[in-house]
C-alpha cells in the first residue's frame, strides 16, 4: 500500500522545531559521509523545467526523490501555479515507494530548518534579538518562524516591495509568534537586526552589506543562479561564510560566484560547509563581533529527512489514504 498525503496533511503534523531536529541530523550525516547526494537532474519540456532531487540518508533511514517542476504559463494556460513539488518516499529495505505527498509546504519549512539550525549554531547566543526579514512570501515567514525557534525574539522587523504583502505579513507573523513584527519602509531600517534574513524574488543586492552591525547573523536562502545574487559582495567580505554545500554554492550561488569573479574574495573565503560546523569539525562563531552567514541553496537531504517525519508523524496520527497501485 501506499500513503497519499495532501498539502493540508503536511501541514497539519509538520512542525518547525521537529524539522529543524531531522535537517540538522541530515547535514552531519552529509558531513559524516553517511549521505548520498547526487547532483539534481534538470530536464527541460517545452513549457518549463523539471527538476529530479534524489537522496539517501543511510542512518536515518530515509530514501526518496523530490519531483519540482516550474512552468511560467501554467497560471494563464491551466489555472495551476508555476512551482509544483511532489515527494516519493521509499522503504530502503525493499525499495519501495511507500507514500507520495505533496512537496510544496514541505519544501519552505525544511529550507526555514537549515536556516533556524544555522542560526542555532552560528548567531550571537544572547536573548532578546531582533529579526530583519527581508521578503514576505511563504520562504521569508518560514525563515521568521525558524530563527524565533532558535532565537528568544524582541520583534522582528521586515521588508518588502510591496507593502501590503509586507502588512499581511507583520500581522499573520506577529499572531503566530506573539513578538511585534514591524513594517519597514526601507532596507536601512533592518541594519538594526541581529539576525537577518534574505529571502526574496530579487536577482540584485537587496541591502548595502557595509550597515549590517557587528555580531549580526545572516542567512541568505533566495537567489540560485550564478549570475543573481541577493546579498552584496561587502557583506560577503565581511562575514564568516558557510554554505550547505561548497559544490552547491560555487556551482549555483551568485552571492559567492560573483564577489569572487570580481576578486574582492577568492573561493578560501568559503569557510565551512553547515555539516562541519554541525559535527564539530570546524568551529562556530569565535566572538561576539564576527559576521556570520549562511547560504542556503537548498539539498535534497533536507527533502528526504522531512519526507520520512511527515509520513511516520501521518502514520502515527492515522492521517491520509493507503491505495493500492
Ligand atoms: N534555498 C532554498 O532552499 C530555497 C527553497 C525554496 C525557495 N527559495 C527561494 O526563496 C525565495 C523566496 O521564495 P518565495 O516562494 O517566498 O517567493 P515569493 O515570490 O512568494 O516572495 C518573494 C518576495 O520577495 C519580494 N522582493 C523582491 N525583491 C525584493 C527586494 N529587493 N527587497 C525586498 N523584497 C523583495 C517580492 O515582493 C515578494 O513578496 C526565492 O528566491 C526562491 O527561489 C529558496
Amino acid at each position: 500500500m501506499t500513503l497519499i498525503l495532501s498539502r493540508k496533511d503536511v501541514m497539519s503534523v509538520l512542525e518547525m522545531k521537529d524539522c529543524m531536529t531531522v535537517v540538522e541530523k541530515a547535514f552531519a550525516e552529509l558531513s559524516n559521509g553517511t549521505a548520498v547526494l547526487p547532483l539534481r537532474i534538470p530536464i527541460t519540456p517545452p513549457n518549463g523545467l523539471a527538476l529530479y532531487m534524489p537522496a539517501y540518508l543511510k542512518e536515518s533511514k530515509a530514501l526518496a526523490c523530490k519531483v519540482v517542476t516550474v512552468f511560467k504559463n501554467n497560471p494563464a494556460n491551466y489555472n495551476m501555479p508555476v512551482t509544483i513539488g511532489k515527494v516519493l518516499l521509499q522503504d530502503p529495505d525493499t525499495g519501495d515507494v511507500i507514500c507520495i505527498m505533496d512537496g510544496g509546504y514541505l519544501t519552505a519549512v525544511r529550507t526555514g530548518a537549515v536556516s533556524g539550525v544555522a542560526t542555532k549554531l552560528l548567531a550571537r547566543p544572547d536573548e532578546n534579538q531582533i529579526a530583519g526579514i527581508f521578503g514576505t512570501g511563504v520562504q521569508a515567514r518560514m525563515q521568521l518562524w525558524a530563527v524565533a525557534e532558535a532565537r528568544k525574539l524582541s520583534k522582528a522587523i521586515v521588508f518588502d516591495l510591496n507593502k501590503e504583502s509586507a502588512d499581511k505579513f507583520a500581522a499573520d507573523m506577529s499572531a503566530k509568534l506573539g513578538i511585534p513584527v514591524i513594517v519597514a519602509e526601507n532596507p536601512d531600517e533592518l541594519m538594526v537586526a541581529d539576525i537577518i534574513c534574505a529571502a526574496t524574488s530579487a536577482s540584485t543586492p537587496i541591502f548595502d552589506g557595509s550597515k549590517v552591525k557587528a555580531g549580526a547573523h545572516i542567512n541568505g536562502i533566495g537567489s540560485h543562479t550564478p549570475n543573481a545574487r541577493e546579498l552584496d559582495t561587502e557583506i560577503i567580505r565581511r562575514s564568516k561564510f558557510v554554505g550547505d554545500s561548497r559544490e552547491a554554492c560555487f556551482s549555483e550561488a551568485g552571492d559567492i560566484i560573483i564577489p569572487v569573479k570580481e576578486g574582492a574574495v577568492s573561493e578560501s573565503h568559503y569557510y565551512a560547509d553547515l555539516g562541519d560546523i554541525i559535527t564539530g569539525k570546524k568551529p562556530a562563531r569565535e566572538n561576539n563581533t564576527e559576521i556570520t552567514l549562511f547560504k542556503s541553496n537548498g539539498l535534497a537531504i533536507q527533502d528526504v529527512a522531512t519526507a520520512k517525519l511527515v509520513y511516520e508523524m501521518a502514520v502515527q496520527k492515522g492521517i491520509g489514504v493507503q491505495v493500492e497501485i
